[in-house]
């Protein structure tokens, strides 16, 4: 089964075609590189063995898209591409809901030409808003995200609900990630930012590699244990193995039509204080840090109920915090440089 992976030179995309691979899907990534490389790619291409097709482009372009719909025979989409700087997305929010909205309209319109009918789309925790208490249960009404990053996937999850009421065939999962973190256990593909760090976990790891000098801890006084952020931190390859439970549900449900929305989380909130010290006990390296004012936007904290995912969709997350540190710091001091 052919599977088109749009953003799978990325991060959470690199991880998922290897893990597609592994299990024996074929894969055809579309990426227009802005905050990635190919040579990811080439990367999984060497662990795996296995080829991945690759073709440079935009979601934005209907042409390009139509191009590889005829030249494969796509049976899913697996849609990762978006930009994802929640900061950014306030400097420049039209470039983000033209890229992540307009761009996932663009694609959705191209599969429904093609008659691919099955997409899984990444999702966000944050779609849950400010106003749902925790842990977050997907039955809960979509909150409102206090960035263009955050409404640009309440809006892509309206879309694709709006799309199933009007289409007989059309067969959506979203996927509300919480907080990936952590690398491939080869130390061969990780989190490769751009720049300086919007994420804890890249950030800690430049810290240690000497890259940058300290950590921010932004606020130390929230209602948390220990008063810095708690979040629902999920190993980046059990995140890879959700998204291949996810099309393993839709082949096994064929009479499927609609959309389901899936948490993907450890269901536990881990703090800022005690992500420092998970990585300095599994690394050994001590990580210089700053508390700094509370962050805009910031929420105190939040986890998943992963019920749902665990029961339907047989998908666990079970690499352990420490498993994540060693395998985001193998990866870290192997490539201090990322993939350049
Ligand atoms: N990393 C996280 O913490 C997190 C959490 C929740 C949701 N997500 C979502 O998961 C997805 C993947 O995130 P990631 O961390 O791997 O990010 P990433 O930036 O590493 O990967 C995104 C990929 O999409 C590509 N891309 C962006 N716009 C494109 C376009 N118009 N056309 C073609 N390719 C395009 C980029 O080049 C990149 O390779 C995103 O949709 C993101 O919003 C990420």
């Amino acid at each position: 089964m052919k599977v088109l992976v749009t953003g799978g030179a990325g991060y959470i995309g690199s991880h998922t075609v290897l893990t597609l691979l592994n299990s024996g899907y074929d894969v055809v990534v579309f990426d227009n590189l802005c905050n990635s490389s190919e040579e990811s790619l080439k990367r999984v291409n060497k662990l795996t063995g296995k080829t991945i097709e690759f073709v440079k482009g935009d979601i934005c372009n209907a042409t390009q898209l139509n191009t590889v719909f005829e030249q494969f025979e796509i049976k899913a989409v697996i849609h990762f591409a978006a930009l994802k700087a929640v900061g950014e997305s306030t400097e420049i929010p039209l470039r983000y809901y033209h890229n992540n909205v307009h761009g996932t309209v663009c694609l959705l319109e191209v599969m429904q030409k093609h008659n691919v009918q099955n997409f899984i789309f990444s999702s966000s925790a944050t779609v849950y808003g400010e106003e749902n208490d925790v842990p977050y249960v997907e039955t809960m009404k979509l909150g409102t995200p206090s960035s263009p990053y955050g409404a640009s996937k309440v809006m892509v999850e309206r879309v694709m609900a709006d799309f199933a009421i009007s289409s007989s065939s059309f067969r959506g999962i979203s996927l509300r990630y919480f907080n990936p973190i952590g690398a491939h256990e080869s130390g061969e593909i990780g989190e490769d930012p751009k720049g300086i760090p919007n994420n804890l976990l890249p950030y800690v790891a430049q810290v240690a590699v000497g890259k940058r000098e300290k950590l921010n801890i932004f606020g130390d006084d929230y209602p948390t244990t220990d008063g810095s952020c708690e979040r629902d931190y999920l190993h980046v390859m059990d995140l890879a193995e959700g998204h291949v439970a996810a099309l393993n549900w839709l082949n096994a449900n064929d009479q499927f039509k609609g959309v389901e929305a899936f948490n993907l989380g450890t269901g536990n909130g881990v703090s800022v204080f005690a992500i420092v010290k998970a990585f300095e006990q599994a690394t050994q390296k001590p990580i210089a840090f700053d508390v700094a004012p509370r962050r805009a936007g910031d929420l105190p904290a939040f986890w998943a109920d992963a019920d749902k995912a665990n029961s339907q969709l047989n998908w666990q997350a079970t690499r352990s915090l420490e498993h994540m540190m060693i395998d985001t710091w193998r990866w870290q001091s192997n490539n201090p440089n990322g993939y350049e």
